[in-house]
């Protein structure tokens, strides 16, 4: 089973449940990138804007080809109660080459149903898992345990593959 792990990460949850989640399943890992400064109070503000109107901004080509693997899982932060903007516009960008995705998300709160609505929306397919952990949760040892349950799932899921 080859796994790609697309995620955007802007204060570094997200990416550290992408590595870890990288790890578990031996998957090659790959971050969105963005030409917009998010840094500081102004870019915590154009970010939930964008995030909140969905919108669909410039992002560079991937170096990975996606039709090599057998699963995306894809890892966003949750921005006014949205999915970030660079991952929207991945998704609306190679939603046709996407053979079977999984979803993770990193959120202050719990809640996270309208983005997998709007994946399932843009996509066209049932994830095969989701997992959303809040700041909470990776303050706490908790997390880990919800990995691996997110981990076997997804080995369950694909094990013909
Ligand atoms: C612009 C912005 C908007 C956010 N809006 C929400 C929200 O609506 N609901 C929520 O639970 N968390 C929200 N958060 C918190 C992030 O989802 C959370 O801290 C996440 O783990 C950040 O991931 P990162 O470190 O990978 O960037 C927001 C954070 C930012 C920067």
């Amino acid at each position: 089973m080859k796994v790609l792990i697309i995620y955007y990460s802007r204060s570094g949850h997200t990416k550290s449940i992408a590595d870890m989640i990288g790890k578990r399943l031996g998957a090659v890992t790959e971050e969105v990138v963005d030409h917009r400064n998010r840094k500081g109070l102004w870019g915590f503000f154009v970010s939930g804007r964008e995030a909140y109107a969905k919108k669909i901004i410039p992002i560079e080509k991937l170096k990975n080809d996606i039709s090599l693997y057998d699963l995306v899982i894809v890892g966003t932060p949750v921005w006014a109660g949205n999915m970030s903007s660079p991952i929207r516009s991945f998704l609306k960008e190679y939603k046709d080459k996407i053979p079977r995705i999984a979803f993770f998300t990193t959120s202050g709160g719990p809640d996270t149903k309208n983005i997998y609505l709007e994946i399932k929306q843009i996509t066209a397919q049932k994830p095969v898992a989701v997992i959303n952990l809040t700041n909470q949760d990776i303050k706490k040892q908790s997390y880990l345990k919800m990995v691996d349950n997110f981990v076997t799932s997804i080995k369950e899921n694909l094990k013909d593959k």
